[in-house]
């Protein structure tokens, strides 16, 4: 049975070509953005479209609630819509742009996993598009830094008051889209030294294009129910060692001491540890 997904920022970008990935696979999707989405055309009855904006959080969240009452509840939904600010110093950075992008970034995923946990069928899996600079703290990236790690604790919270979904906040790697298109136009002088290395992973497989990364995406999305644990933080880029910016203590045990029938041993990419 294909699965039925839930995603929000479907216009463009990661999240369209993450629709696109699923619509191809025979799956059933539910998107939502403010601008709309083409994807209905190719895949009458399949695709189905919203248009919503996640910063309005007066009535955003009932004509969500009106919308997926209409739908038949979804296996897995992502929270992929988001904005990048400005790259400057925090102390250069405006509270109204600060609370902007939290606006976006964050609450508007609380309302919306509000609306999802209220269906009378939960998703089994809910994955927040997060980010490294959730973790790094580098240089400039100011509110958006913020919002992604207070998205990583949402989630985590989240995934304590509900056992019975997997949740995770998944950094996708980078790539090339409409956010890339601004990071890469920033002077070099500008002092951001992620910037500078940005720029030099664009048009390498460093940064490949939404439709590949989505191929990828929608695999390791697969796979993580089983071999992550509920509410952790995953980064694609260290998918391999397993290692998760905040490992959970029986991750650590797990990966100290795996039984012999533990099925994790057996989950594709699993590496003993060394
Ligand atoms: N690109 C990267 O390298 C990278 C790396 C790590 C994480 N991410 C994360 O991946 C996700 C997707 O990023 P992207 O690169 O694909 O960005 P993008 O090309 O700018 O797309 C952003 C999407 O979010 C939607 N969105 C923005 N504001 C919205 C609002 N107020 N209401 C409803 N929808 C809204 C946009 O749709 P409308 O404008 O039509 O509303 C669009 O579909 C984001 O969460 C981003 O932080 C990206």
């Amino acid at each position: 049975m294909k699965k039925t997904v839930f995603i929000t920022g479907v216009s463009r970008g990661l999240g369209r070509a993450l629709a696109a990935a699923y619509l191809d696979d025979g799956c059933a999707v539910y998107g939502c953005s403010r601008s709309g989405c083409d994807l209905a055309d190719a895949h009458p009855g399949r695709y189905h479209d919203k248009a919503l904006d996640l910063s309005d959080s007066g009535g955003g969240p009932a004509a969500l609630a009106e919308w997926l009452c209409s739908g038949p509840g979804f296996d897995l939904a992502i929270l992929n819509a988001g904005i990048l600010p400005e790259i400057r110093d925090i102390k250069d950075t405006p509270l109204e742009s600060l609370r902007e992008t939290m606006e976006i970034n964050l609450w508007s995923n609380k309302w919306v996993l509000d609306a999802l946990l209220a269906m009378p069928r939960k998703p089994g899996h809910i994955v927040a598009i997060s980010s490294g600079a959730a973790v790094s703290g580098s240089r400039g990236w100011n509110g958006y830094a913020l919002s992604k790690a207070a998205l990583n604790m949402l989630v985590r919270l989240y995934a304590a008051e509900e056992p019975e979904v997997h949740f995770t906040a998944f950094a996708p790697g980078l790539i090339d889209t409409a956010m890339q298109d601004y990071l890469c136009g920033i002077e070099d002088d500008a002092g951001f030294e992620t910037v500078r290395r940005l720029k030099q992973a664009r048009h390498t497989p460093d940064m490949p294009k939404p439709e590949e990364a989505a191929r990828k995406i929608t695999a390791v999305l697969d796979t993580l129910p089983r071999t992550s644990e509920s509410g952790a933080f995953v980064d694609i880029r260290k998918m391999e060692t397993y290692e998760t910016s905040q490992p959970s203590l029986s991750q650590k045990k797990t990966k100290r001491k795996l039984t012999q029938n533990d099925p994790r041993k057996h989950s594709p990419g699993f590496r003993p540890s060394r």
